[in-house]
C-alpha cells in the first residue's frame, strides 16, 4: 500500500515508543518506573465519573452541536470569568476532542500552503505535524535555559519572516514546565499582531501552574482579546482518555470553525461533555486544587533526589508534571541515556528528540505525574545507574 508523503514524513512520537518498550519489559515480568508520560495518575474528580455512571444508565446520548454543548461553552466562560476575571462569550469557546483536536481545526482554519509559523525549539512535536499536515512550514527558533526555553519579543524579532503568519507557544511548555511572564507574553503578542499574525497560546497547564492558590497566572485573554487559546480537560481536570479540551476563538473565526468541526468529528464525545459539567462544581475545582498542591509536593521531591543523583535541571519548572534534565556531564546522548536508563534500571523517561532538533539533544523530560512511590523509586534506580557510568 502506498502512504501520502505527508503520512510517511510524520516524526514518531517517541515518549510513546519508549512506553511501548517499557510495555515489552513489563510482559517480561520486570517492574518498570514510567515517568515518560503526561499523565496525572489521579483520574477524573469523583462527581465527575458518578456523573458518567449516572449516564451509562441512559440511552440518549445524540450528538451535539459541533461547536459542543451550550451548557459547557457556558461553564467555561463561567470558569474564565472566576479564575481569571475575564468575560468571554460562550459562543467564542468550541469544544473538542482534546486540545489536540482543537490545534488540528486551528491548523485546518488557519494555515495556507507555505504559511511559516514561529515556535519555540523545544516545544510540544504535535504541533509541528498539524501545521505540516495543512502545508505550512515550522519555523523553529532555538530557546535555552537563559530564556526559559521559551521564546521572547527580542527572538520573535530577530527570527520573524516576511511570510510568517502565526505564532505558537505554551505557557507553562511541554516539555520544559517553564512558563512565559505575562509581560513578555503581551509584548509578544503585540509584536505578532503588528504583524498582522495570529497568535495561538496553548494554556493546557496554566491551571496546574505551581504558584499559591491567590497568584493564578492571567491567560491571554486578559490581555489579547484576539489571541486563540487552546485548552484541555486532560491535565488540571485529569482526564485524558475522555478526549475532551476546547479552544477559544475570536468571534470572527467561530463559523469556520463550526464547518470544519461538522465535517471532521460531527461533535466531541456527548457523555464526557455531560459528565464535564461536574467539573466547574466548587468540589470538584477543591480536588483539582488538592492535586495541583500534591504535584507541587512531587516536583520538590523530584527536582531534590536528582540533585542528589548528579543530574541538573538548568530551569525549575513553572507548572505543569515536568522536568526537564541535562545529562550532557554523562557523556551520553539523551537516546542513549533514555535507552540505557530503560535497559539497566527499568526506568521509562523520553529524550529530547521529541522536543528539539538542537544539535546535541542533551537534554531528557522526566514526568512527575506518577504516585510518589514511583517517583522516590525511580529517584533510587537513577542514583544507581549514575554510579554506574563512575
Ligand atoms: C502542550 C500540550 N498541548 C496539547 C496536548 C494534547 O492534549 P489533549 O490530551 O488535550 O489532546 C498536550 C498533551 O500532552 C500537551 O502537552
Amino acid at each position: 500500500m502506498k502512504f501520502s508523503q505527508r503520512a510517511q514524513a510524520i516524526s514518531p512520537f517517541y515518549a510513546m515508543a519508549f512506553g511501548e518498550k517499557a510495555a515489552k519489559l513489563e510482559a517480561q515480568g520486570k517492574h518498570v518506573v514510567k515517568l515518560n508520560l503526561g499523565e496525572p495518575d489521579f483520574g477524573a474528580p469523583p462527581d465527575v465519573l458518578k456523573a458518567m455512571q449516572k449516564l451509562a444508565d441512559n440511552a440518549d446520548l445524540p450528538y451535539t452541536s459541533a461547536l459542543g454543548l451550550p451548557e459547557l461553552r457556558q461553564a467555561i466562560a463561567n470558569f474564565y470569568q472566576t479564575t481569571h476575571q475575564v468575560y468571554i462569550n460562550p459562543q467564542r469557546i468550541v469544544i473538542t476532542a482534546g486540545a489536540s483536536a482543537a490545534l488540528l481545526l486551528l491548523s485546518a482554519a488557519l494555515v495556507d500552503e507555505g504559511d511559516q509559523v514561529i515556535m519555540a525549539d523545544p516545544c510540544y512535536p504535535c504541533n509541528q505535524e498539524f501545521i505540516k499536515s495543512f502545508a505550512g512550514k515550522v519555523q523553529l527558533v532555538p530557546t535555552g535555559a537563559g530564556s526559559h526555553f521559551q521564546l521572547n519579543k527580542a527572538l520573535l524579532a530577530q527570527h520573524w519572516q516576511s511570510d510568517t503568519r502565526g505564532l505558537m507557544l505554551a505557557t507553562p511548555s511541554n516539555p520544559t514546565g517553564t512558563a512565559v511572564a505575562e509581560v513578555d507574553l503581551l509584548a509578544m503578542c503585540e509584536f505578532a499582531r503588528s504583524k498582522g499574525a495570529w497568535r495561538i497560546v496553548d494554556e493546557i497547564y496554566l491551571n496546574l501552574h505551581h504558584g499559591d492558590a491567590d497568584r493564578q497566572p492571567k491567560s491571554v485573554l486578559c490581555f489579547d482579546e484576539q489571541a486563540i487559546v487552546v485548552n484541555s480537560f486532560s491535565k488540571y481536570f485529569g482526564m485524558t482518555g475522555w478526549r475532551l479540551g476546547w479552544c477559544v476563538v475570536p468571534q470572527e473565526m467561530v463559523e469556520v470553525m463550526e464547518r470544519l468541526a461538522q465535517n471532521y468529528f460531527i461533535c466531541p464525545s456527548t457523555v464526557a461533555q455531560k459528565a464535564a459539567l461536574q467539573c466547574f462544581t466548587t468540589r470538584s475545582i477543591s480536588v483539582c486544587e488538592s492535586r495541583r498542591q500534591t504535584l507541587i509536593a512531587r516536583k520538590n521531591l523530584i527536582l531534590a533526589g536528582l540533585k542528589k543523583c548528579g543530574l541538573p535541571v538548568p530551569v525549575e519548572p513553572d507548572g505543569a508534571f515536568y522536568v526537564y534534565i541535562d545529562v550532557s556531564a554523562t557523556g551520553l546522548t539523551a537516546m542513549n541515556f533514555c535507552e540505557r536508563v530503560l535497559q539497566e534500571v527499568f526506568v521509562a523517561l523520553t529524550p529530547s528528540n521529541d522536543f528539539s532538533e538542537q544539535g546535541d539533544k542533551q537534554f531528557v523530560r522526566l514526568s512527575f505525574a506518577s504516585a510518589e512511590s514511583e517517583l522516590e523509586e525511580g529517584l533510587k534506580r537513577l542514583g544507581t545507574f549514575m554510579q554506574s557510568l563512575i
